[in-house]
């Protein structure tokens, strides 16, 4: 389903409603979704997730607010600066480079995403981690599991299973050889002086962490790629006529692969626009509504790849502002920079429009595509 159709409808007549079927309240414009994003003390995360609702994975960064929300986010937060992520460029250019030579010489047929998007980000978040390069197929499988809408519950269950046993095992192994990478970081939170966080919270973090990590960027490279062959930016793009950061913020704003965020309940009775939101229900901020708001963004139907100002909430606002953004940046630069290098032409061989479904996570399981090599 295309879902830009319905938020303008819902922009304008039903800003702000209650779903009986899903027994929540759907916010569409850009200011009430920016305010719930950031105004924790109105709208709390505590025990809210959408991403963990039934609390199987344990205390999670993204389930709680300020302060609790700070001492979790602190221990990492210094490791995704993008001057520590820079060091990363060479070895995921490397994957990349491999996977297109790969696609080229077996005729220039790619399905973008299971082939290129998804290896590229699974592997670097592995690396990040320190998830050891024979592991990377066996967490990738147990964590397609977690987070596939066909797996049943035990199935979850089980993935959840032996994701914690591998990291806890992972966690333990470097508290007593520590390495520069981020599970070290994490074993070592809990060795200066008072523990800054649990064994059991560690465990969650990295798994958190591994799923954050890979599906959002995958989604959104694909989603760049389908754009600029859609719109016929491409070939600008490849001889250097736009400048990359600001199409990739433009991608987002358009079509971001994070359509809503429904982790927020209200912690007293709220006014929005005009209607009141009783305490305690569950608030879902339609940030691809948000990011179209006419309020905000002039013709906020065209993809323009050199808007400015862009004040798009792909990447959310306020304390749970996306702590991976730098990486996903830098992700998306190399794969698209790759690319450029490597491909003179790109075609979609399917029409994707059919497998992009109203959900939290807007892209594409498969993209298939033809790329026309440089000569
Ligand atoms: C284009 C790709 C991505 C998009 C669009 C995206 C989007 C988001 C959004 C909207 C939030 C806020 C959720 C909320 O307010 O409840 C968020 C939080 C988060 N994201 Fe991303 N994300 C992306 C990539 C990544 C990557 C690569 C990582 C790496 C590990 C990551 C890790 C996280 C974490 C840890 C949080 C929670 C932050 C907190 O609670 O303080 N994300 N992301």
């Amino acid at each position: 389903m295309d879902p830009f159709p319905w938020y303008e409808t819902m922009r304008e007549t039903k800003p702000v409603r209650y779903d009986e079927r899903r027994e929540c309240w759907d916010l569409f414009r850009y200011e009430d979704v920016k305010r719930t994003l950031s105004d924790y003390e109105t709208f709390t995360s505590t025990g809210a997730s959408d991403f963990d609702p039934n609390g199987n994975l344990g205390t999670l960064l993204i389930d709680e607010d300020p302060p609790e929300h700070d001492r979790l986010r602190g221990v990492v937060e210094e490791y995704f600066r993008p001057g520590n992520l820079r060091g990363l460029r060479p070895s995921i250019r490397s994957i990349v480079d491999d996977r297109l030579d790969q696609a080229l010489e077996d005729g220039n047929e790619i399905d973008a995403i299971s082939e290129l998007t998804a290896p590229v980000t699974i592997s670097t978040i592995s690396r990040l981690l320190g998830v050891p390069e024979d592991d990377w197929d066996l967490v990738r499988q147990w964590s397609s599991t977690m987070i596939s809408d066909e797996s049943g519950r035990d199935a979850i269950m089980e993935g959840i299973g032996k994701m914690y046993e591998y990291f806890s095992g992972l966690l333990e192994d470097r508290r007593r050889n520590p390495e520069s990478d981020l599970i070290s970081v994490i074993a070592g939170s809990e060795s200066v002086g008072e523990p800054t966080l649990s064994p059991s919270e560690q465990r969650a973090f990295c798994v958190f962490l591994f799923l954050a990590g890979h599906s959002t960027t995958t989604h959104a490279v694909g989603n760049a790629l389908w754009t600029l062959e859609e719109t016929g930016e491409y070939e600008r793009l490849r001889d250097g006529e736009l400048d990359w950061q600001m199409m990739f913020n433009e991608v987002l704003r358009y079509r971001g692969p994070v359509q809503s965020i429904s982790g927020r309940r209200t912690t007293e009775v709220v006014e929005l626009n005009g209607t009141e939101i009783p305490k305690g229900e569950r608030v879902v901020s339609w940030i691809g509504s948000a990011n179209r708001d006419p309020a905000v963004f002039d013709d906020p139907e065209e993809f323009y790849p050199t808007r400015t100002p862009n004040r798009h909430i792909a990447f959310g606002f306020g304390p749970h502002y996306c702590l991976g953004a730098p990486l996903a940046k830098l992700e998306g630069d190399v794969i698209l920079d790759a690319v450029t290098d490597h491909v003179e032409r790109l075609e979609v061989d399917e029409g994707p429009s059919e497998s992009v479904e109203l959900a939290t996570s807007y892209g594409f399981d498969r993209l298939p595509m033809t790329f026309h090599p440089r000569s």
